[in-house]
């Protein structure tokens, strides 16, 4: 295990038999309904590629980009999108993939403008839920797991742009942080 890492939350094992649970779900509840599924990048391009390929309907994908003030998101929660979608989403089903729900304010903005360009149907789907955080309440329709108020990275989650390549999810040890 590396240095900075306190302690194993998910294995690959665990995340890929949830996603599997995960997707089958998405595939029954949209079947006919030829989804467009968002992935909100960075943090959700790995559980998004693992999400689609246990997908066994149709689907298209597309992604957005949403600025971070830094590091932190602003407390107003409004966020500057950095990539918009290249589909026109009015009338089809969509499907936002993220990788955590904090505080909410990411993604409750997110749904207001996405929710103005009237889709059929708009849901959330997050790979972790930490809701002993949360300010904005989210109508979050498929959650792989909830975790604690602790800062995890792995699995395409950062710290300071590290660590997405980790093949689980992790609690960081952030005091040693300089010795890696
Ligand atoms: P929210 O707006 O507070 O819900 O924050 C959501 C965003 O913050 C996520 O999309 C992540 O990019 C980031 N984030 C929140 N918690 C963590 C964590 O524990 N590890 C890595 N990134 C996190």
């Amino acid at each position: 295990m590396r240095d900075n890492i306190d302690e194993i939350l998910f294995s690959a094992e665990d995340i890929l038999n949830r996603v599997t649970d995960m997707g089958l779900t998405i595939s029954s509840d949209y079947r006919g309904l030829d989804p467009l599924l968002v992935g909100i990048l960075k943090g959700s391009f790995i559980f998004i590629a693992d999400l689609i390929r246990k997908i066994n309907i149709p689907i298209n994908l597309d992604f957005m980009a949403i600025s971070s003030y830094g590091n932190n998101i602003d407390s107003s929660g409004v966020v500057r999108i950095l990539k918009d979608l290249d589909e026109n989403i009015s009338e089809r089903h969509v499907l936002i993939v993220e990788d955590i729900v904090d505080t909410g304010l990411t993604l409750g903005y997110l749904f207001q403008i996405l929710q103005a360009r009237r889709p059929a149907s708009l849901k959330i789907c997050t790979l972790l839920d930490r809701p002993t955080r949360r300010i904005v309440e989210l109508p979050i329709a498929y959650s792989g797991f909830q975790i604690p108020d602790t800062f995890v990275v792995g699995y395409g989650l950062d710290y300071r742009q590290r660590y997405r390549n980790l093949p689980y999810i992790a609690k960081l040890r952030l005091k040693n942080e300089k010795n890696n």
